[in-house]
């Protein structure tokens, strides 16, 4: 705690097998929470779509929603790693396009580093980005933007051909400067073997403890989205019940007179109310 926390802290930290945390955020008071804590890097996903706006899957998500929520998690974090999601079709159509919108992420959204999904199919992406100075983290696996091409939230790599693919991916990432890969929703031995082939750090999302690293959905992990809770969450809290259980004190006082109280009050003198009257 209290250093700042860099691409070369994620290089330090795989060269000495000493393991990662990443946690989402997507506001300024859970980021400062988060970054307290000590996380190593924080993430502002697009699964805000999902969290944060309730939509059933990232591909409405837009940049003016990551500047938006980038930028107030960046006035909470200060030790953190502040990585930004580029937002589905914001990299995709151009190289020329990505490179612009990676740098509004950086200049509009507080971002120390950009992630974007895929593996070979967005290696000119990758390469431009890096190129220009901006911090790549590369995902691969299960990428939700993808979700209708997968046909679901489905565990990737399960085939020969599948897998083979996922180790050509993460490799061509590796190659052409991401400093990280997320690896999503990965049968646990195969997301061991990329980690052991790469000199970058995986960060695995259900794709088990062999990776160097972790993220989760912070709301996920404390218990306070209820939606879909998939397999690979811990909820290290059941934050959602104490919400409730807070919200119901709240609205049993109220109705019954016994909030606010003398010392929620403010005061003004007896001899101004009375020429009021
Ligand atoms: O959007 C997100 O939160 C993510 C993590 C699940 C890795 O990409």
């Amino acid at each position: 705690m209290g250093k700042k926390n860099t691409v070369l802290t994620f290089q330090q930290a795989k060269e000495e097998g000493k393991k990662l945390t990443m946690l989402t955020a997507y506001d300024y008071s859970t980021a400062k929470l988060i970054d307290e804590a000590g996380v190593n890097s924080i993430l502002v996903g697009d699964s805000l779509g999902n969290v944060i706006l309730g939509y059933d899957d990232t591909i409405p998500v837009t940049m003016e929603d990551m500047i938006h929520h980038g930028a107030a998690v960046s006035r909470g974090t200060k030790d953190a790693l502040l990585v930004v999601d580029m937002p589905f079709m914001s990299y995709q159509v151009s190289v020329e396009d990505a490179l612009i919108n990676a740098g509004r992420l950086m200049k509009e959204g507080g971002a120390d580093a950009v992630k974007l999904e895929g593996g070979v199919r967005v290696v000119p992406q990758i390469k431009a980005i890096t190129e220009a100075g901006i911090p790549v983290c590369a995902h691969i696996g299960m990428t939700p933007q993808s979700v209708n091409t997968f046909g679901g939230f489905k565990v990737q790599g399960k085939t020969e051909e599948a897998a083979k693919q996922m180790i050509e991916d993460a490799l061509a990432v590796q190659e052409v400067g991401a400093f990280a890969v997320v690896l999503e929703c990965v049968p646990a031995a195969l997301a061991e073997l990329v980690t052991k082939k790469l000199s970058i750090p995986t960060i695995g999302i259900g794709a088990g403890a062999g990776c160097d690293g972790q993220v989760l959905v912070y709301a996920d992990m404390l218990g306070m989205y209820s939606d879909f809770v998939p397999k690979f969450v811990k909820q290290y809290a059941k934050l959602g019940d104490v919400m409730k259980d807070a919200i119901h004190g709240y609205i049993d006082e109220v109705s019954q007179g016994s909030f606010p109280k003398e010392e929620h009050t403010f005061k003004i003198s007896d001899d101004v109310l009375e020429k009021l009257y």
